[in-house]
């Protein structure tokens, strides 16, 4: 597939807004738009392997094999979707709950309607529309944090079938950004990052110094599942009842209150 010229220049258009938002948050980040690349998310951590620990936001007009969690694909049409990773020489005292922030950050930049489906999916009326990946590398004995984003701009034309499952939970259906209310089909590839990475930043700043217990409550707000009887991919069923200042989830269930951490489930609504 050959990416279209308007989706590079879309994005490269924003490089330099984009980049000049970013240097009073994160001075020195650099900005870097490519036509195609495999993941943005492998090509930092293969940066990262080779010792680049230097801030940097990659941006890929077509990705030839995005990643998902737990080792799924992730696919967007060029033009159709947007993808970027940010590498960050981060230091937080605790690393948890990094990706629920990322979610807020990148939700509250999106539409007031966009929830958060806990550990790290952006849903709207139960469809999602992003996804986040993040992943860390050992630098010279200092952690780098590779940051990947997904958002659908238009709604993904996959078959039910193929839509995003769990071990043994349902699937959950794709949507773009477009269909969501007041949004119009004018906000390109180029317009969402934009739109989404000055906050981003700002946040992951926020994030290394007071952690992830300050973000619990802008979180809460956006919480999809809150109150909601869900199943885990290991079979346990409960309450969620919202998240832990250290990110993990809280689930009522019959034997009583237990905390889930991110990387061992994945969980859906019932
Ligand atoms: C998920 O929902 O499982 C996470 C999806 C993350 C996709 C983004 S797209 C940019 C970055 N590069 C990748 O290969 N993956 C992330």
């Amino acid at each position: 597939m050959t990416t279209p010229p308007q989706v590079l220049l879309a994005l490269t258009r924003q490089a330099e807004t984009v980049w000049q938002s970013s240097q009073p948050v994160w001075p020195g980040l650099v900005v870097e738009v490519l036509p195609r690349i495999d993941s943005t998310n492998t090509e930092l951590m293969r940066r990262a392997r080779e010792g680049q620990r230097d801030p940097v936001l990659l941006v890929a007009a077509e990705q030839t094999a995005g990643r998902g969690r737990q080792g799924k694909p992730w696919v967007g049409e060029p033009g159709a979707s947007l993808a970027f990773s940010l590498g960050l020489p981060l230091a937080p005292a605790d690393w948890s709950g990094l990706s629920l922030v990322v979610g807020v950050a990148v939700a509250e930049a999106l539409h007031p309607e966009v929830r958060l489906k806990w550990p790290n999916d952006l849903w709207w009326q139960g469809r999602k529309l992003a996804g986040i990946l993040v992943e860390t590398a050992l630098v010279a004995q200092n952690r780098y944090a590779v940051v990947g984003v997904g958002i659908n701009l238009q709604t993904p034309s996959w078959p039910a079938e193929q839509g995003v499952s769990g071990a043994g939970l349902a699937p959950v259906l794709p949507v773009g950004l477009h269909a969501l209310p007041d949004q119009g089909t004018d906000l390109d590839a180029g317009q969402t990052l934009a739109a989404v990475v000055p906050g981003l930043l700002r946040a992951l700043r926020r994030f290394e110094t007071e952690g992830f217990a300050v973000f619990v409550d802008r979180f809460s707000q956006r919480d999809a599942l809150s109150g909601q009887v869900v199943r885990l991919s290991d079979g346990r069923e409960g309450v969620a009842g919202g998240v832990e200042p250290d990110g993990s989830l809280i689930l009522h269930t019959p034997e009583g209150r237990r905390t889930v951490l991110s990387g061992e489930v994945s969980v859906r609504p019932c």
